[in-house]
Formats: structure tokens, sequence, C-alpha cells
């Protein structure tokens, strides 16, 4: 092969792989895979589910979009902030007042772990199970 021979080749190669990226059934030729709660046991509506979810290298953010093309039972809204990212307003509807009874979504690992950074800035490793679990409490 020549340089310019070469040259389209590789072209060619990283069209391929940015396609194969783009693809949204991708994640499903990924090995990782993380188990994810959302639990409210605090107010109406209560309500726990559990998904099983493959993925690849990428901040939870995106697993939690996943979670919502993969089931009706997820359903989330959120606020982007410059630097920080996205911070979770509501899970299912349900809202955190913490200034007015202070409750708020923990962002967990099992079984009780809090983390302390936030969906955008979490890489999940293989195995993990990450929970959102609504609760009242001071210290957040
Ligand atoms: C969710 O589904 C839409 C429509 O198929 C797709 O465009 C999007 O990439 C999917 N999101 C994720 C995170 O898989
Ligand atoms: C907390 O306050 C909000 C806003 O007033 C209210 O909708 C919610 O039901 C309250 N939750 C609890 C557990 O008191
Ligand atoms: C989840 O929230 C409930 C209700 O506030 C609380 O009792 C429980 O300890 C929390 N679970 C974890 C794992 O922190």
């Amino acid at each position: 092969m020549n340089a310019i021979g070469k040259c389209i080749f590789v072209v060619l190669f990283l069209e391929i792989a940015v396609s194969i990226c783009q693809d949204d059934n991708s994640y499903k030729t990924c090995s990782k895979q993380l188990t994810y709660t959302i639990r409210n046991q605090i107010q109406a509506p209560t309500f726990e589910y559990s998904l099983q979810i493959p993925f690849c290298h990428q901040p939870f953010i995106r697993i939690m979009e996943r979670a919502v093309n993969m089931s009706a039972n997820y359903k989330f809204t959120a606020t982007y902030f410059p630097t920080l990212g996205y911070f979770i307003d509501a899970i299912n509807g349900v809202r955190g007042f913490y200034t007015v009874n202070n409750t708020w979504w923990q962002f967990l690992k099992a079984p009780d772990i809090m983390l302390q950074v936030g969906v955008s800035s979490y890489y999940p490793t293989d195995g993990d199970h990450i929970i959102f679990n609504f609760t009242q409490s001071g210290g957040k």
C-alpha cells in the first residue's frame, strides 16, 4: 500500500470505529455489567426497581439514559451545570426539597457507600451496584 492508500485505509477504519461507537446497540457487546437500583420508601409514590445494565467505559449519567431506554420504570430530570455536569433533580417525578424537609436523592454504591462525585464524573466499574436512594436526613 502506498501512503495515500494507507491514509484512506486509516480514515475508513476510523469512520467504522466512530459509527460503531454511535450505534445505540453497541453497548450490548461490552463485557462490563452493573446493577442500577432506584428506591424511594419515604413518600408516595414509593417504588423500588433494579436493572442489570451492560456498559463500556462511560460516566454514570449515560447508564441512567440507557435505563430510561430499557424500562418505563426509570425516568429522571436533571440540570446541567458548567464544570460540574448533571445534577439529578427528580426520579420518577420524586424531587428532593432539602431546605424544606431534608429530602434528597443519595447517590450510593451498595450497600451504603456515599459516592463523592456526581453522575457526570462517576465512571462505574464492572460488577458495581449503584443506588439512587430517596432519603430524609441532615448531612447532605
Ligand atoms: C436511547 O434510544 C435512542 C433512540 O433509539 C438512542 O438515540 C439513544 O442513543 C439511546 N441512548 C442510550 C444511552 O443508549
Ligand atoms: C417534603 O416537602 C415537599 C415540598 O413541600 C413535599 O412535596 C413532600 O411531600 C415532603 N416530603 C416529606 C417526606 O415530608
Ligand atoms: C435509604 O433511605 C432510607 C429512607 O431514608 C433509609 O432508611 C436508608 O438507610 C437508606 N439506605 C441506604 C443504603 O442508605
